[in-house]
C-alpha cells in the first residue's frame, strides 16, 4: 500500500515535470546565456538542433579547463575555443555575461580569465549558441549582434562561416592552429585569404608562406588539382567588389556535417561525417605531398612529386649551387644558363635576337602574379615587349597573368594546373626552332608533291575519261582512327621519315575528298603548278597500306 502510494506520488510529480518542461521549454536544450542563466563547469548548453554544444572541456591529455564549442557527439575536439591562451587549472570556472554586457569566463576568485572584449557593449545582452556553431552576443533591446565567435575563429572553418580579408585595411580573419592536440593555445600556423587582385588561399608558418592554393578562377583554385577532381570541395570565394573577399563554404548537403580545419602540423583538412553517425572522415588534406610545400625547389625550380629527385631546374636554367643541389638542398634554386636579350652585351651576330618562351604544361603557376587586362592573343607579346616580364600564363576565368623577377613555387601536376610560358634567351629555343624548320621544310615538300599529284591525276583523268574507273580505295585514315598517333606526336617523332620517294600517286577523287572538294579553307596558296592544297600528309605517310591506283 505504502509502496504503491509512493509510486503514484512519483508518477504525479513526473507528469508535472514533463508538463512544466513543455510550458517553459527548459528541458529541451537551453542555448542562451544571460547574467542570471550562466553555466558552471562542467555544465554545457546545446544549440536548438542539437548540433553543437558549448561548455567546459579538457582537450587531449590535458587536465586544464577550457570553454569551447564542440560538435555534439561524444569524443570530439572543439571547433572553437574561447580562452585559448589562458586556461583554468580547476573546475571552478563560470561562463556568464558581465555587468557591462560582455561575455566573460570567471575563475573561482571571480577574476576575468577571458572576455569577448567588445569596447562599447550594451547592458542588456545575451549570448546564444546557434545551430551553425556560431556563438552570438546580442543586444536584447534591438536584437543587434555585437560580437560573434565566427568573427574570431580558432582552427576550424565551419559550414556557415566566412573568412574575409579586407584588401584596403589588410584586416583579415584567420584560422590559427593549436600548439598541440592537448594545447589549444595559438600555434605557429595560420590560414586565410591573401588580399591580392586574384584571391589565393594561404597557410603560413609564422610569417612565412607554407602552402598556397594558386589563383582563384571563379570556380576553383587552379593550383589545387584535387579541386578539379572532386566537385564537393566545399569552398567558394565571393568578392563584394568593395575590397572585401570572403571565403565561404558551399557544401550544402543536409545529410552531412562538414568542416575544414588547420591541424597542428599546418595541414588543412576537410572533415565530414554523416548526420547521426559519429565517425569523421577526411575528404582531402593539403599540403598533400612534399611538393605542395611553398617554394620547395627555390627560384626557377620545379617540383614534381612523381620524380626522384623531386626538384628540377626549369629548361634553360641550372642549379645555382651545383654541389648543394646534388645534396638535395634545393633552397638556392636555379639560375639562367644564358642571359636574356636585354641583359647581355650583344655581339654582332647576336644582335636583335629576340627572347622566346618555353611552354610548361599542367603546372601550379608561380607566386606573385600580376594581372593584366590583356586578351589571350596579346598576353604573350605584352610580356615579350616588357623586359621585366619573365613569364606569362593565360587562364580562363582569370585572364592574363604575368610575372617579373624570380619564379617561385612552381609545381608540375599529373593533371590540372595551367600552362606557363617562361621567357628564355633565343639560344635556349634552338632545339625547338630546328624542329620548326624541319616541319616547315617537310610541309613545303609535301605541298609541292601534292601539287604534282593533283596535276598528274588531272592529266590521268583527262587521258582515261570515259573509261570505267577501277581504282581501289585509297585509305585516307583520319586521326580519330589512330588516337594514339596524335598529329603532334607524329610530326615530332617521325618528320625525318617523310621523303619524296615514299609518296605515291593518288586519284583525283581521293584528293578531292582529302581537300574537302578543294575547299578554300584547305588552300595554301597559288603555285607554279596551280593551286596548292593542304591534306593530312602525316596520315598518308604512315598509313599501314599504300594503294596504287591503276
Ligand atoms: C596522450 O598521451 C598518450 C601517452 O602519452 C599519447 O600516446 C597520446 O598521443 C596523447 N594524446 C594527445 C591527444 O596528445
Ligand atoms: C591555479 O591557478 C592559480 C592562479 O591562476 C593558482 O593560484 C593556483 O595555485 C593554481 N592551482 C593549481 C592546483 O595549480
Ligand atoms: C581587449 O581590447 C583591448 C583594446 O580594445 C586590448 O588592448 C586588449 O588586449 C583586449 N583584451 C583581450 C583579452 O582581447
Ligand atoms: C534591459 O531590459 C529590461 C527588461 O528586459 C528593461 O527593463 C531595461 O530597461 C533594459 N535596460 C536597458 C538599459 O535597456
Ligand atoms: C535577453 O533575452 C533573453 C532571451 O530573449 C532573456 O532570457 C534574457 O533575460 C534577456 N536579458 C535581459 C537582461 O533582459
Ligand atoms: C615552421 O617554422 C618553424 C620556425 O621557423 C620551423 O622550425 C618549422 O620546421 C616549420 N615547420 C614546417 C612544417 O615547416
Ligand atoms: C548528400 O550526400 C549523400 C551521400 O554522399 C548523397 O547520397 C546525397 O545525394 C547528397 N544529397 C545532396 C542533396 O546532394
Ligand atoms: C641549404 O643551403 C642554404 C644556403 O645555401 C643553407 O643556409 C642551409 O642551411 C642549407 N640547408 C641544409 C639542410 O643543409
Ligand atoms: C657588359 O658590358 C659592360 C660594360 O660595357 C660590362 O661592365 C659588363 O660586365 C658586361 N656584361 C657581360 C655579361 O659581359
Ligand atoms: C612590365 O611588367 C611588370 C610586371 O610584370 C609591370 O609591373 C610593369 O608595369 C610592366 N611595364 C610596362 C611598361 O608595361
Amino acid at each position: 500500500m505504502a509502496l504503491s502510494g509512493n509510486s503514484n506520488f512519483l508518477l504525479f510529480h513526473g507528469l508535472v515535470l514533463v508538463l512544466l518542461c513543455f510550458l517553459l521549454e527548459v528541458c529541451t536544450s537551453i542555448d542562451t546565456i544571460t547574467p542570471t542563466q550562466f553555466i558552471k563547469d562542467p555544465e554545457t548548453i546545446v544549440s536548438i538542433g542539437n548540433t553543437f554544444k558549448l561548455g567546459f572541456f579538457s582537450p587531449g591529455n590535458s587536465t586544464n579547463r577550457y570553454v569551447g564549442i564542440l560538435d555534439n557527439i561524444p569524443a570530439t575536439t572543439a571547433v572553437w575555443v574561447a580562452n585559448r591562451d589562458k586556461s583554468l587549472n580547476d573546475s571552478s570556472g563560470i561562463l556568464t555575461i558581465s555587468e557591462d554586457g560582455n561575455l566573460v569566463i570567471l575563475n573561482g576568485q571571480k577574476g576575468i580569465i577571458w572576455s569577448s572584449n567588445v569596447s562599447n557593449p550594451v547592458a542588456n545582452s545575451s549570448a546564444q549558441l546557434l545551430d551553425t556553431g556560431n556563438l552570438v552576443l546580442r543586444d536584447n533591446s534591438s536584437g543587434r549582434i555585437i560580437w560573434e565567435s565566427f568573427q574570431h575563429p580558432s582552427d576550424s572553418f565551419l559550414q556557415k562561416m566566412t573568412v574575409s580579408t579586407d584588401a584596403k585595411t589588410g584586416e583579415r580573419t584567420l584560422l590559427t592552429s593549436w600548439k598541440s592536440p592537448s594545447d589549444p593555445s595559438i600555434g605557429s600556423f595560420s590560414a586565410g585569404i591573401d588580399p591580392l587582385i586574384i584571391p589565393q588561399f594561404f597557410v603560413w608558418n609564422g610569417s612565412h608562406p607554407y602552402w598556397r592554393s594558386g589563383p582563384w578562377n571563379g570556380q576553383v583554385f587552379i593550383g589545387v588539382p584535387i579541386m578539379r577532381r572532386s566537385y564537393n570541395t566545399g569552398i567558394n570565394i565571393v568578392d563584394d567588389k568593395k575590397g572585401t573577399v570572403y571565403l565561404t563554404p558551399n557544401f550544402d548537403n543536409e545529410s552531412m556535417v562538414v568542416y575544414t580545419f588547420l591541424n597542428t602540423e599546418g595541414t588543412l583538412q576537410e572533415k565530414y561525417r554523416f548526420v547521426g553517425k559519429e565517425d569523421w572522415n577526411v575528404l582531402w588534406s593539403l599540403p598533400e605531398n612534399e611538393c605542395d610545400v611553398y617554394d620547395k625547389c627555390g627560384p626557377f625550380g620545379s617540383c614534381n612529386s612523381l620524380n626522384s629527385p623531386i626538384c628540377t631546374c626549369l629548361r634553360g636554367f641550372e642549379p645555382k649551387h651545383k654541389e648543394e643541389w646534388s645534396r638535395r638542398n634545393w633552397s638556392s634554386g636555379c639560375i639562367r644558363k644564358t642571359p636574356l636579350q636585354f641583359d647581355r652585351n650583344n655581339t654582332v651576330n647576336e644582335k636583335g635576337k629576340e627572347d622566346g618562351f618555353l611552354k610548361l604544361e599542367r603546372v601550379k603557376v608561380p607566386d606573385f602574379e600580376v594581372w593584366s587586362p590583356a586578351l589571350e592573343d596579346n598576353c604573350g607579346s605584352l610580356c615579350l615587349n616588357n623586359c621585366s616580364c619573365t613569364a606569362y600564363s593565360y587562364y580562363s576565368g582569370i585572364g592574363c597573368m604575368q610575372w617579373s623577377g624570380s619564379l617561385i613555387d612552381i609545381q608540375k601536376f599529373p593533371d590540372g594546373g595551367a600552362d606557363l610560358y617562361v621567357r628564355v634567351a633565343y639560344s635556349e629555343l634552338d632545339e625547338k626552332k630546328s624542329m620548326k624548320t624541319v616541319l616547315a621544310t617537310t610541309i613545303s615538300i609535301g605541298s609541292v608533291t601534292i601539287a604534282i599529284c593533283i596535276y598528274c591525276s588531272w592529266r590521268w583523268i583527262a587521258k582515261h575519261r570515259g573509261r570505267k574507273q577501277k581504282s581501289k580505295r585509297l585509305l585516307f585514315r583520319r586521326a580519330e582512327l589512330y588516337p594514339e598517333y596524335s598529329t603532334e606526336n607524329l610530326l615530332q617523332e617521325n618528320t625525318h621519315q617523310i621523303g619524296l620517294e615514299e609518296l605515291s600517286l593518288y586519284s583525283f577523287e581521293d584528293l578531292a575528298n582529302a581537300t574537302e572538294n578543294f575547299h578554300s579553307a584547305n588552300k595554301l596558296g597559288q603555285g607554279g603548278f596551280g593551286p596548292v592544297y593542304k591534306v593530312m600528309l602525316v596520315h598518308l605517310s604512315f598509313m599501314p597500306y599504300r594503294t596504287i591506283s591503276n
